[in-house]
């Protein structure tokens, strides 16, 4: 082939992808250093296959603000290419009639058997795909900075709600902070339902949290809860009320405090620091849950489109989306485990194979439970109502014990 040929053979082919390139506007939350890394990754993804990303970083954990600023989009008809978006709020905007149909791209790509069937049943509205799902976040982890525990005399990871405070104890008398909190309704909610969790068992949360069965969150059990949740706020610094999550993730990591409850996107901070589980930090079921996990699903929704070229770059992000390559290098970052079925772990830490073995004995063992603090349990407006009833209980030592369980229970009747 002469120069001259092949300099028209590549702008031919140039031309060719260029003219399917389109560009996708991707509304996330994901704006700590741990999420920024994990989200640039889907980024480069979707550039090297010449598309456009148009960033639309909402900042604020848990994506509250995110959700209010995605309405105000969507209302005014003007809805980004994708969302994260994800349980049953899924299916809420579905009904609204405003997602795209990814079949065509879910069918070429064989989502159906790459997925959980729990997961793949949570990203289609009346059997049709309009999700794609990035990863699995494990919720009821608790993490440890290993050098604060042995200044403090603390051997091996409390276990038990009892050996947990002992532990607070020393580490108090010490000097450091016992728990690091981000004193945010979200993270209230984190806690939380680590605690409902932990004090009444797997089966309790499911009535209390999932069924939302009045009987359960009006229950002595439910009283025991909220004790011991509000005895961890005595373990918190004065300076958490308003605090990020991952400002409360670096007090770990900095070796100010000895505990964070917080799911495993806490461990991409540790990661993006070049932190190393087991040496520097240790991850541990959240006390008395180690035989259940609470999930947290990560989803991008997709929305329609009328251009042709912004809608091949939408069927393009779903299928990297789930991708072998974006699910491992994404989750490596973020902390989470691929949520695509058979994926190789071995570039993945302890606490991701951990993760990963749990997340299929739980579900074998029937433990493995939705998060109501993330999103996957409850329809928002009840999971609204029920947050703020549980943070006002947080951030409030004058509500009684049996104040707070008539305001939950109260809260959880929201439809
Ligand atoms: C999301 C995570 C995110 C975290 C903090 C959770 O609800 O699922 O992906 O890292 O909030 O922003």
């Amino acid at each position: 082939m002469k120069l001259s040929q092949l300099a028209t053979a590549v702008a031919l082919v140039v031309a060719g992808s260029t003219a399917m390139a389109g560009e996708v506007e991707v509304l996330h939350w994901w704006t700590s250093g741990g999420e920024a890394k994990s989200v640039g990754e889907l980024k480069k993804i979707m550039q090297s296959k010449g598309h456009t990303w148009k960033d639309f970083a909402v900042a604020g954990g848990g994506g509250d603000n995110a959700m209010t600023v995605l309405k105000s989009r969507v209302v005014a008809g003007n809805p980004p290419a994708a969302a994260q978006i994800k349980g049953p709020a899924i299916q809420e905007w579905a009904s609204e009639g405003v997602l795209a149909n990814l079949d065509t791209t879910a069918k070429a790509e064989k989502w159906d058997s790459l997925l959980p069937p729990v997961v793949a049943e949570g990203m289609k509205y009346k059997g049709n795909y309009v999700a794609a799902p990035v990863n699995v976040h494990r919720v009821n982890w608790m993490w440890a900075n290993n050098a604060v525990l042995q200044k403090s005399g603390v051997t091996g990871v409390p276990k038990t709600w009892d050996e947990f405070f002992a532990a607070a104890d020393k580490v108090k008398k010490m000097g450091f902070i016992p728990v690091a909190h981000g004193g945010q309704n979200w993270q209230d909610f984190t806690t939380f339902e680590d605690v409902v969790l932990g004090v009444g068992g797997a089966k309790f949360y499911q009535d209390a949290l999932i069924k939302l069965d009045q009987k359960a969150l009006t229950s002595p059990t439910m009283a025991k809860s909220l004790e011991t949740y509000r005895k961890i706020k005595s373990y918190t610094d004065p300076a958490s009320p308003g605090r990020d999550w991952n400002l409360a993730t670096a007090m770990v990591i900095q070796e100010k405090a000895a505990f964070q409850f917080m799911g495993d996107w806490a461990k991409g901070e540790f990661t993006a620091a070049g932190k190393v589980p087991g040496k520097d930090y240790t991850c541990a079921a959240t006390p008395g849950t180690a035989n259940a996990y609470t999930f947290n699903v990560d989803s991008f929704a997709m929305f329609k489109l009328k251009d042709a070229t912004a809608q091949k770059a939408q069927a393009d992000l779903a299928a990297a989306i789930m991708g072998t390559d974006f699910q491992e290098v994404f989750n490596l970052n973020k902390g989470s485990i691929p949520v695509r079925l058979n994926m190789d772990m071995a570039k993945f830490d302890d606490c991701a194979k951990l993760s990963s073995k749990d997340f299929v004995a739980t579900s074998k063992a029937g433990t493995l439970l939705p998060s109501i603090a993330h999103g996957m349990a409850v329809k928002p407006a009840a999971e609204g109502a029920i947050k703020d009833a549980v943070s006002q209980f947080w951030n409030d030592d004058k509500i009684s014990v049996a104040d707070g369980v008539k305001s939950i229970a109260k809260a959880a009747a929201t439809q």
